[in-house]
């Protein structure tokens, strides 16, 4: 049951003319449809992106918005990528300009096809007879962006290479089957296999499955846990604008990011005060450890060379959410203009977080207990063989977190030498969980009580002993203001215990404080892989947890614009070079953390959820503990036992 809430409440906004409102299937097919007519690129036209162009930041608010698009369209013929803005209200091109050199991302339009090139392939089939496998039912061929590895042709094909596993029967767990060093190399604009690399040992043949048809028994010692909620949900709806416990803030959802949100803001006793302008993870990239074979290439960017969002599951009521639970749809373009609903794509719901705070006056025998919770705003994309779980936390405290998930089928590969055994683990005989790095980027468009931020480094440093540390215990907390582009590339230190504080500078509390919230950076990891590597020449990005730049709207992906097949530098390490004043502007914070994966045995056949999260958390932006007024509960629905 979907919840829709408070339908008898004044509408929080005119969702008809917002101009953060999604676009509407109509508004989808009449972008590609105005870009047809002014620019017909004929059979070969395809469409990466149609999305709304939101307005920029510096746009004033008092005129209102033209209702606009941004659409990305390219020819599978020539190779060429051309970037338009269509004016919906007077349904006319706006803009229209070639980007050479430039790949689209791999749609998950065309992965279907890939395969089916490969499994057309004599060279291909033949291999698989070799290997005795002759029911091409059977058989799977994921096609994995290639990156800049060298391959011949790189400069002007658009390249993917499929990594082939095989299942048992129909059903099977497929990557219980690795058919290791089997390789086409495919160009997907002209459906060209360009080459096939065969060099694998035999298919390793033990069945390892996880779905419920193959559990012969399921244990019984399990009780049902329900969430009730006996009076609804506390949230209120209108459209895609959400109000919930002194939180309000609009949904949006694009094709390369998932779930974004807009305009968050936190309600001060009866003012609205402003904390981010646009928050998402606009990058992630997962690059393996094995210099072996076609597993060097592999670095799959889930934002910029497929679109996380695009892969987003349609959810369910009871297994993927709990509650009571609103939904929203998640509304994209397909490569021939057209639209599609993801249904579902969205759930939010309230969860119980345990103890918000509590004392005991152990004089007087008083006890002041609360309950947290938090509203929790999540998708869920399946990336081939991963699943990733993006939930944003908004808490009574003013605290916002974002948590990842990870979970699904580790991408597994055959062992076709002793050297290939050092660089993962075998999680069932001649079957290998590679080492591999999960590492995302947030992008936080910061705006404390107004658009001019400015971010501040906390260390905490001990104090040499002395006369002002006599007994050597000393040790404070000292802040540093990032004053440029190039300042504001850090790293998290566990030393010093290092955070960073976002501010807004313009006002001081009555005992001299600037409001301001804290970023804990909670789950960093150390991008692994050479100066040279895929890794260190196009995911730049993952050489600092932070970064600080001046918002920008075309300063949008860390890894640059076009991430499939890009040039080294691009993105934030190229827009930095500038050097630019990141102090009292609009500013936008990078976050980057993640996951650092050596497979364990129990993460096959299928993964259990492993985590990492970021935590903003108010600092001075209210004058004491904001919860007090959160009433006292007390659950009629638990007991003893
Ligand atoms: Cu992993």
């Amino acid at each position: 049951m979907s919840v829709e809430q408070n339908t008898d409440h004044q509408p929080l906004n005119d969702t008809r003319t917002h101009p953060l409102e999604p676009l509407s299937v109509t508004e989808i097919r009449l972008s590609a449809d105005v870009v047809r007519r002014a620019h017909d690129l004929g059979a070969g036209m395809r469409f990466e992106t149609i999305e709304l162009k939101e307005p920029s930041v510096d746009a004033p608010s008092d005129i209102p918005t033209p209702r606009r698009t941004f659409v990305c369209t390219y020819d599978t013929v020539t190779g060429d990528l051309y970037e338009a803005v269509v004016d919906l209200d007077n349904r006319t091109l706006e803009s229209w300009l070639q980007r050479p050199g430039a790949q689209p991302r791999i749609g998950p339009d065309e992965f279907l096809n890939a395969e089916r090139l490969a499994l057309e392939d004599p060279r291909f089939v033949s291999a698989l007879e070799n290997r005795g496998v002759t029911d091409l039912s059977l058989v799977c061929a994921d096609p994995w962006s290639v990156g800049r590895c060298g391959l011949p042709g790189e400069d002007h094909h658009r390249l993917v290479q499929t990594i082939v596993w095989v299942r048992s029967g129909a059903n099977d767990n497929q990557f219980a089957h690795p058919v290791e060093g089997l390789c086409a190399i495919i160009d997907i604009n002209n459906g060209e296999v360009l080459s096939v690399e065969d060099t694998g040992p035999e298919i390793p043949w033990n069945d390892s499955n996880y779905a419920s048809r193959f559990q012969s028994e399921f244990r019984t010692d399990l009780k049902p846990i329900e969430v009730v909620q006996p009076e609804g949900a506390s949230f209120r709806v209108d459209g895609y604008a959400v109000e919930w416990a002194g939180w309000k803030f609009r949904i949006g959802f694009t094709a390369r990011e998932g779930v974004v949100l807009h305009d968050l803001q936190l309600k001060d006793n009866d003012r609205w005060r402003p904390v981010m302008r646009r928050a998402s993870i606009a990058e992630m990239i997962v690059p393996y450890g094995s210099p072996h074979g076609l597993h060097a290439r592999k670095n799959a960017f889930d934002c910029g060379e497929y679109g996380i969002g695009a892969m987003a599951n349609s959810l369910e009521l009871g297994c993927d959410c709990l509650g009571s639970i609103h939904y929203f749809d998640g509304i994209l373009s397909d490569i021939h203009g057209d639209a599609y609903v993801i249904k579902n794509a969205i759930c939010m719901h309230e969860e119980d977080t345990g103890i918000l705070w509590k004392h005991v006056d152990f004089r007087t025998g008083d006890v002041d207990t609360r309950r947290g919770r938090r509203l929790v705003i999540s998708f869920i994309a399946t990336v081939g063989n991963y699943e990733y779980l993006y939930y944003w936390y908004l808490h009574l405290d003013g605290s916002v977190e974002l948590e990842v998930k990870a979970t699904g089928i580790i991408n597994t590969a055959g062992i076709d030498s002793q050297a290939a055994r050092a660089f993962g683990t075998e999680v069932i005989p001649d079957v290998l969980g590679q080492i591999h790095q999960h590492i995302f980027c947030a992008r936080l468009e910061m705006s404390i009580d107004g658009p001019d931020n400015a971010v501040m480094e906390i260390n905490t440093e001990v104090l040499p002993e002395g006369p002002e540390n006599p007994v050597g215990n000393a040790f404070q907390a000292v802040e540093t203001l990032l004053e440029t582009e190039a300042m504001g590339k850090r790293n998290a230190s566990i030393g010093t215990n290092r955070y960073w504080k976002i501010v807004n500078r313009a006002e001081r509390d009555e005992l001299g404080r600037h409001a301001g919230y804290r970023l804990l950076p909670t789950s960093c990891v150390t991008a692994l892989g050479g100066p040279r590597s895929q890794l260190g020449l196009r995911a730049g990005f993952t050489r600092h947890h932070l970064w600080v730049t001046p918002t920008h709207e075309t300063q949008r992906w860390p890894a640059g614009d076009y991430v499939n097949q890009s040039q080294p530098g691009e993105g934030l390490p190229r827009w930095t070079q500038a050097d630019r004043n990141i102090v009292d502007r609009p500013i936008t914070v990078w976050h980057c953390f993640g996951l650092h994966h050596l497979p364990r045995p129990e993460d096959f056949p299928v993964q259990p959820t492993v985590s990492c999260s970021m935590m903003l958390t108010p600092d001075g932006f209210f004058p004491s503990n904001p919860t007090l007024d959160v009433p006292p509960a007390s659950s009629t629905h638990s007991c003893h036992v």
